[in-house]
């Protein structure tokens, strides 16, 4: 008998067992509600500021970093744990009797009352427990390196209460790598300070730190532990450690082993009294020469600044409220209004707020990135800032010249730089030759949000040039455009180098030794593979480039480019169709990949969508071809695969794809980051039913319903959902951080919305289901905030017939930026043109 993943039912409590979902959406408050803990992954949130960083479960599990996961560390987490998600915010209640913690976690103590509240930048947890309610609200302020935990306590019962809390954290010794692997060394290391109601951490400060972590409470404990294990007592465990079983600290040091830091409060709650205390997890640097004091000790000022500045409730609330509105204005940027809810908190609320996540942290730190490995990828965070030119023009722009900064002068790129150095990563390199396109994507994007073409002159060096050569943003750009040009292969179509954006499919790299990397083993054979998803990317971002040509005055390269253009075009209508939809790619030996001539792999997204976004076959047919194979042969219950039939056999020649079961990851799962393209490519048909069928396969908002079957958080995209040749079929995986929230959020307001902004202002060409009688949109767009009004009387899926602009009448569908007063009335009505 096979056992599928279902039997976790049999011996889940009921909370788990009898649900198809575990919580809801309050979008009074935008927030995901958990109303159990007992979900069938750990749902997590992102807490933080520029720099300082947490992620968040909905039982308290989690960790905090500075600005990156890898090298500054400060709490640890335990990948993978038994239990589940561990550890995190500590927190034990106690009386004579009863033990419990206000997250669950770690004691697991079953709760009278749970419930956790993700909300943008913060999370709430509010418990009850033997009459005794507790209110946790954690967040990062604004413009403060720390988190704050503030915990309320309330006497709900008759009887007055003598209670104990115990609060802690486990250090981790900075570098997240290193921690998990250099014991040898780590096991000597620790060191702390106690400070009244303060736990200082503050391993290597002796030698190169100038930083070191805190642990702190605004009341004075009763008492302390900073050694991990006395703590814990000799093997014991965080769900019942021996101090808080005995009910008293010890009051120990840490010397090396594995520090953390633990208070203990003893109070005393009449009925109906609350307690409130602020917890603070924070970071201080100081520069080198104030790295100590006169007297020799460590220099504190900055910790005891934080912590004053923290120290009561009403400074707590005044954060929180900064919080708050940083969040509301973010969000006001773009706010959508349609007959279907499940639209509008998702375009209003969560899939803008994804995308600030992914922005930031790129594929880092979730509970699927162990925040040790990839820092920010080059394709990755191009893509991502599809999601937030609009919101964070400025971030959008910094981000914009520090990838530039690690491509090499011939257009190839690192593909990845470790967020606090900037730098490079040396091992991966470079390679993978869609990197450089996404560079002139992303530029094209933010010129199009903001105008600013000031960019394009920016000086950025070049990664293996000596900086001051004055090598501009668009010299980036040129060579970008000119990366392709140089590597086209023997049917005149792009070179896909060790891969292209599916990092899987490695044609040119042959493996047979598991113990490399699929990507950076040699590539041999002369690496001839060629990859037409390269050439629809390069098709479709080219228009940008030669518009970028004559922003700079080189009308000379806008020609040149044009060229290029139409000798790749040439090369996929020659070689690049295969009757019914468009090939993937050509092998090494010239074989092909994604061809009804395959045995597996017959037919692949990629190509289909970026062929088809690029323009190609869209007046003889093969367009509306490609994606109607799409939708036979690759779209199933649960969005549409990303290729089939999955391979069932691990074939060198392909690479990574085919060592994965048929249905997960590459090979066939639903990986939800190319479905956007195909709804893009949709709307560009007009085929508006289309489109909105397949961005609601994937769209978390949607997939709620069946949350128990999903797993991962029903209020994020995750990067896949195993398809329909996968053992268990709708499972997703590797959630939140993932490009899928750019994409969808781009296809959805971009084109299905169709509130799109141009060079040369913002155009409004909706694509939506017939049946819509029309939706609304307020959007900001270069100083000016747009209220559009869509009506479809006719019950169109594309065009509009007319449109008004403060009650006047404009030609055309596009709204020219600015000029007409900051807020502007814009009336559309669909219909047939002309
Ligand atoms: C995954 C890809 C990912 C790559 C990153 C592969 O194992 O399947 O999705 O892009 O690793 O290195
Ligand atoms: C995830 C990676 O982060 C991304 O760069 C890649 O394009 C996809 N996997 C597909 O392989």
């Amino acid at each position: 008998m096979t056992h599928s993943n279902t039997d976790l039912d049999m011996l889940a409590p009921p909370a788990f067992h009898d649900r198809e979902r575990f919580g809801h959406f309050d979008d009074s408050t935008r927030e995901y509600v958990v109303e159990t803990p007992y979900t069938p992954y750990p749902w997590i949130n992102y807490l933080g500021n520029n720099d300082f960083r947490s992620l968040i479960s909905h039982t308290g599990g989690g960790y905090q970093f500075y600005r990156d996961a890898k090298l500054r560390r400060l709490t640890r987490y335990r990948y993978n744990s038994v239990p589940r998600d561990q550890n995190g915010r500590l927190l034990y209640l106690r009386d004579d009797t009863q033990l419990w913690s206000p997250t669950w976690q770690p004691c697991q103590t079953p709760l009278d009352h749970f419930e956790c509240r993700h909300g943008l930048g913060y999370t709430r947890f509010h418990a009850r427990y033997a009459d005794i309610d507790s209110n946790l609200l954690c967040f990062v302020p604004r413009d403060a390196a720390c988190e704050i935990q503030q915990l309320t306590l309330t006497n709900g019962g008759p009887r007055r209460r003598h209670l104990q809390l115990f609060a802690g954290l486990e250090w981790c010794l900075w570098n997240a790598h290193d921690d998990a692997n250099n014991f040898q060394r780590n096991f000597s290391t620790g060191e702390v300070l106690v400070d009244g109601g303060s736990i200082c951490h503050l391993t290597e400060y002796r030698e190169r730190r100038n930083h070191f972590a805190f642990f702190s409470v605004n009341s004075d404990p009763v008492g302390f532990d900073t050694d991990r294990d006395s703590f814990l007592g000799p093997y014991g465990s965080y769900q019942k450690p021996r101090a808080v079983q005995q009910g008293a600290c010890r009051q120990t040091n840490a010397f090396g082993w594995a520090p953390a830091a633990v208070f203990q409060l003893a109070m005393t709650l009449e009925p109906g009294e609350s307690r409130e205390l602020v917890f603070l997890t924070g970071y201080v640097e100081n520069e080198p020469e104030r790295k100590w004091t006169p007297s020799g000790t460590v220099n504190l000022e900055r910790m005891h600044q934080m912590q004053t500045r923290f120290a009561d409730s009403n400074a707590v609330a005044t954060a929180f409220a900064a919080v708050q509105h940083h969040w509301e204005g973010y969000l006001d940027h773009c706010t959508v209004q349609t007959e279907e809810p499940r639209l509008d908190r998702l375009a209003n609320i969560w899939a803008p707020y994804q995308c600030a996540v992914t922005h930031q942290l790129s594929r880092s730190a979730s509970l699927f990135e162990s925040g040790v490995s990839r820092g920010m990828g080059f394709r990755d965070s191009n893509q991502d800032l599809l999601g937030i030119v609009g919101t964070q023009p400025d971030q959008a722009r910094q981000r914009i010249l520090d990838l530039a900064a690690v491509q090499f002068r011939d257009g190839g790129a690192y593909h990845q730089y470790q967020p606090l150095t900037k730098q490079g990563n040396a091992d991966i390199g470079g390679g993978f030759n869609d990197d450089p396109l996404w560079l002139i994507l992303s530029t094209g994007a933010y010129l199009k949000e903001t105008g600013d073409s000031g960019i394009l002159h920016e000086a950025v060096p070049f990664a293996d040039e000596s900086p001051g050569l004055g090598t501009t943003l668009f010299d980036h750009l040129r060579a970008s455009f000119q990366h392709v040009v140089d590597n086209l292969g023997p049917h005149g179509l792009p070179l896909i180098g060790r891969a292209d954006w599916n990092d899987c499919l490695n044609l040119n790299c042959f493996s047979s030794n598991p113990d490399e990397a699929f990507q950076t083993t040699d590539i041999r054979e002369q690496g001839v593979a060629e990859s037409l998803m390269i050439a629809g990317l390069f098709l479709f971002v080219a228009p940008d480039y030669q518009h970028m040509c004559r922003l700079v005055d080189r009308d000379d390269l806008a020609a040149a480019a044009g060229a290029h253009r139409n000798a790749i075009t040439a090369a996929v209508d020659k070689h690049g169709w295969d009757g019914r939809w468009f090939l993937r790619a050509y092998r090494h030996d010239g074989g092909k990949v994604g061809s009804s001539e395959n045995r597996e792999g017959q037919i692949f997204i990629e190509s289909q969508a970026w062929c088809v976004m690029a323009g190609v076959g869209h007046k003889d047919g093969r367009a509306e071809r490609a994606l109607d194979s799409v939708r036979a042969l690759l779209t199933c219950e649960h969005g549409v695969v990303l290729v089939y039939p999955a391979y069932t056999q691990y074939d060198p020649a392909l690479g990574e794809i085919s060592s994965y079961p048929p249905g997960y990851k590459e090979n066939g799962a639903v990986f939800c980051h190319t479905n956007p393209w195909i709804v893009i490519a949709e709307t560009m048909l007009g085929r508006g039913e289309h489109a909105f069928q397949t961005f609601c396969k994937t769209a978390p908002t949607w997939r709620e319903s069946q949350a128990k079957r999903h797993k991962t958080e029903p209020y994020v995209y995750a990067q896949m959902i195993a398809g329909k040749e996968a053992a268990v079929p709708g499972e997703a995986k590797n959630s939140w951080l993932t490009g899928t929230a750019a994409w969808s959020y781009h296809a959805l307001t971009h084109y299905i919305l169709g509130v799109r902004p141009d060079y040369d202002g913002l155009r409004i060409d909706p694509c939506i289901p017939p049946s819509w009688p029309g939706f609304e949109v307020t959007r900001r767009f270069r100083g000016t905030e747009y209220h559009i009004k869509v009506h479809n009387p006719n019950h169109v899926t594309k065009g509009v017939a007319r449109m008004t602009v403060n009650g006047t009448e404009l030609d055309g569908n596009l709204l020219p930026p600015g000029g007409v007063g900051d807020s502007v009335q814009v009336v559309v009505t669909m219909g047939h043109v002309g």
